[in-house]
């Protein structure tokens, strides 16, 4: 461990130099690459501080400034900084280092994935490679010249555009990039290996020609299509959405296999987890498909939101996170369907973002205080972000917003910019005023609005009282009231009316004229702010939400919550008997014409996360016998709809247009609710049998595992023969296994930590064991004889020493022990003990565990 001190935003201050050109040459070698930096620094304040520069895991092998050696009493060197004591205005520094790829687990810096060299600098992994001004708002030209193996690695890659090549002595080659764009060097990047390449290309609307090439593992090319398609759609949509060019000649992307996150945007050359490329009928789900999708559209989007106007520090991170994450989701939403692509996000949203906010680790989107910035690319900067970015698009409206858009780019292409900087620029652009808006960005937790309702029927008057709540956290004990856009839409007999009101006092009412009859409000029509909404209308009313609103959102909302009434009562009392109204509700949502993707949505049950969000305290096998409880009476009651609907989507030919994927969904959440039906035990059996895509081979499975079928060993044994020689699906092969549901899972997972494929390192593997059992399989992760968070914390151990970033997010359930009952929490509370007491605990878990139990 190293720089125990946490950073603080209000100690924000500028460099006191500047690099203005930085030319790199690297000569990759599996333990020992390397690496020669040479920058041209200039001072920029009259200040006469010596020069800093940040450095991790490095081996220094000599300095030079202005072509002299400095010897090792002219500069110091500790862990983490190597400084220069000069008084030099103006100067060339030439830093030799040597780093050591193979052996660099924690996929941060320069690192190897397979057989290939590639690397992740965002935040700070540059200083694993060279001595270098880490930080985002010191911006240089770069030059980087790539030596390899010309055999091995006969691709050399980094940003910009190819400027030499050539061969070398001892079978060895050379590339050199340039890259004319001023960036931090967190947008660095290099790749050196063998691969298929997809080549592109596509025409921009000024009518220049971009280069397309798609890098990925020898064999896969039929699987990069997608991703190659799903890049022209999103350079397409930002030209016309928001008028935003590519602008180098050629855009690179490569998939890799070993990597921590999703993808990274390094300018012109983008890294990508193979997960969000690959993608073939066989082998990807319909989900799969979107998500690459999306995820291509995401780091394309930000080589204007995030490279050309990038982040002064990393406080501001969502700057650039929730504004990408937000355009985006409107990409997907116009690519597919809006309210259904609206409903998924509000999902993760209220499922994850919500936890996180209301645990030790909340946040403002903006954080104030950061130990490891690794650990706060959280849901709550980026989607919660995104959920801020859009409400400035609902008080603004899409004309407006564009206006600030092209204002924010007018003012601050090519800086390094905060959050304000932003939120002025949209209030500048549209003429709105965003003051007390900004609060967003600095209060954490979910707030609250309480909605009482009454009716004056002499005067036809609705009237609405509408109050805020902001919980007090241990985080911040004091908290403002926020300026809240509120959607709505009344409901008569003979109208329905939409409104957009918005809540700027702790409690505020809003008066509606012209009713003889009390109106049914459908309340934060598309999920118009992050909020919870404690508004008891009456069952009746949510019937009738639930087919009379315009809003999709509004639509599915009031199913959600009638469905959640009535899991809230299961769990007061396992006796209470539910109402046939339910099954009525149900039916007409299957029976009646509509978009099955949205049918699929509404049938959906509340996830085990959504609803631990509700309860201050819950004992998670009552709130899973609930849940059980309801999809039963819900599966018996509709059998034979369930089925009739499954018969009539089944056994047509696999075609992947929206329509189809749809209609693919709602069969599926048919099945998963006759798979708990004994009657229907051989649909799974068969469906897995006769599937010609992934998406029904995969929901086969899962319903086999979470009903515990007794033909799942041997159907998943079949699928892992199939599959054992392509990673993705292995991953997802381990995932089954890791939510059967029964007690026979902590035998299965000892046998599957062995299995020769469960390799720790890999983090697509970790998390496709670890992650999904102590995720997505609550019943025996929340077992009471503690094996199961024994499970997690062992793993977590031992990926702290492997992978610091990886054990920090699958610590998550562990550190949200206070939602559950006492007896759970000192058995989970135990391991976190345990955990903060390695001996060589990282940053990451240190940060995580400090809060957790502080
Ligand atoms: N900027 C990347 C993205 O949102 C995420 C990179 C985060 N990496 C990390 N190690 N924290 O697409
Ligand atoms: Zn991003």
């Amino acid at each position: 461990m190293t720089d125990t001190n946490a950073r603080i935003l209000a100690d924000y201050q500028p460099s006191d130099f500047a690099i203005l050109s930085t030319e790199l040459e690297f000569d990759l070698a599996d333990q020992a690459t390397r690496v020669v930096n040479k920058m041209h620094i200039e001072r920029i304040t009259d200040k006469a501080q010596p020069l800093i520069l940040d450095g991790e895991q490095l081996k220094l092998i000599s300095v030079q400034l202005n072509n002299i050696e400095l010897s090792e009493s002219q500069y110091q060197l500790n862990e983490t900084s190597l400084t220069i004591d000069t008084e030099a205005q103006d100067f060339i520094l030439t830093v030799i280092t040597e780093i050591d790829p193979l052996n660099n687990t924690a996929l941060e810096g320069l690192f190897k994935s397979g057989d290939a060299f590639c690397t992740q600098c965002e935040a700070e992994g540059f200083r694993r490679i060279t001595y270098y001004l880490d930080r985002p708002d010191v911006m240089a030209k770069f030059t980087t010249k790539v030596i390899a193996d010309k055999k091995q690695y006969p691709y050399l890659l980094s940003n910009g555009n190819k400027i030499a090549a050539g061969d070398l002595a001892n079978g060895k080659h050379f590339v050199t990039w340039q890259d004319p764009f001023l960036k931090p060097c967190y947008l660095f990047a290099l790749v050196a290996g063998d691969f298929d390449v997809l080549r592109s290309s596509y025409t921009t609307v000024s009518g220049r020609e971009v280069a397309l090439e798609l890098f990925v593992d020898r064999g896969n090319l039929p699987k990069a299509e997608h991703a190659m398609t799903s890049l022209k759609k999103s350079m397409q949509w930002d030209e016309q959405t928001f008028g935003l060019e590519y602008d180098l000649d050629i855009y690179m992307i490569v998939a890799v296999d070993f990597f921590n996150m999703g993808a990274m945007e390094n300018k012109g050359l983008n890294v990508f987890n193979s997960k969000f490329v690959l993608a073939d009928q066989s082998s990807a789900t319909d989900t799969d498909y979107f998500n690459v999708e999306a995820v291509i559209a995401h780091e394309y989007f930000h080589n204007w939101t995030g490279n050309r106007v990038t982040c002064r520090d990393w406080f501001q991170l969502s700057l650039k996170e929730g504004l990408t994450v937000f355009r985006d989701q409107q990409f997907s939403g116009d690519m597919h369907s809006a309210a259904v692509t609206r409903i998924q996000n509000v999902r993760v949203l209220r499922a994850q973002q919500f936890a996180e906010d209301a645990g030790p680790m909340a946040h403002p989107i903006r954080p104030e205080k950061v130990l490891e910035m690794n650990n706060f690319y959280t849901l709550t900067v980026y989607e919660k972000g995104a959920e801020v970015i859009r409400m400035i698009h609902t008080l603004l409206g899409q004309d407006k917003f564009r206006q600030g858009m092209d204002l924010y780019f007018q003012r601050f292409d090519g800086m390094a910019v905060t959050c304000d900087d932003f939120v002025d620029a949209m209030a500048d652009g549209s003429g709105i005023d965003l003051s007390q808006f900004k609060r967003w960005y600095s209060q954490s937790g979910t707030p609250e609005l309480i909605v009482k309702e009454s009716f004056d029927k002499q005067q036809q008057l609705f009237t609405l009282t509408i109050a805020q709540v902001n919980k007090p956290s241990k985080q911040q004990t004091e908290k403002q009231d926020l300026l809240i856009p509120i959607k709505l839409e009344l409901l008569s007999d003979n109208e329905k009316t939409q409104h957009l009101i918005t809540l700027s006092d702790s409690q505020q009412k809003f008066e509606f004229s012209g009713y003889s009859v009390k109106p049914i409000v459908a309340f934060l029509s598309g999920f118009s702010a992050p909020v919870k909404v404690n508004f008891p209308q009456r069952e009746q009313e949510l019937a009738l939400i639930m087919v009379k609103a315009s809003d999709a959102f509004n639509r599915w909302d009031a199913g959600q919550q009638l469905l959640t009434r009535y899991i809230h009562a299961l769990v007061q009392d396992a006796d209470f008997t539910l109402p046939q109204d339910l099954v009525v509700a149900f039916k007409q949502i299957l029976t009646l014409p509509g978009d099955a993707a949205l049918k699929a949505e509404q049938l959906t049950l509340p996830s085990f996360d959504e609803l631990v969000e509700q309860f201050e305290q819950i004992d998670p096998i009552k709130l899973l016998d609930a849940l059980k409880q309801i999809r039963l009476f819900l599966a018996q009651g509709l059998a034979s709809e369930f089925h009739q609907q499954f018969q009539r989507l089944s056994g047509r030919a696999y075609q992947n247009d929206g329509q189809s994927i749809g209609e693919r969904a709602l069969k599926n959440v048919c099945l998963a609710y006759l798979s708990h039906l004994s009657d229907y035990q051989s649909l799974t059996v068969n469906q897995y049998q006769n599937a010609d895509n992934m998406t029904d081979t995969l929901a086969a499975l899962h319903y086999q595992a979470l009903t515990a079928s007794a033909r799942f060993s041997e159907q998943i044994k079949d699928f892992e023969q199939k599959w054992y020689q392509t990673p993705l699906v292995m991953d997802k092969c381990f995932m089954l296994q890791a939510l059967f549901a029964d007690e026979s899972i902590f035998n299965k997972l000892a046998v599957l930590e062995q299995h020769p494929l469960f390799i720790l390192k890999n983090p697509n593997r970790a998390r496709s064991l670890i992650g999904a059992f102590s995720h997505n399989n609550p019943r025996y992760f929340h077992c009471l004889s503690g094996r199961g968070y024994r499970f997690l914390a062992k793993h977590v151990a031992a990926l702290n020493d492997i992978n610091p970033q990886v054990a920090s997010r699958l610590i998550t359930p562990l550190i949200q022990f206070k939602k559950f009952d006492s007896k759970r929490q000192a058995m989970m509370k135990t391991e976190l003990v345990n955990l903060s007491q390695l001996s060589n605990l990282s940053r990451d878990l240190k940060e995580k565990l400090d809060a957790a139990l502080g």
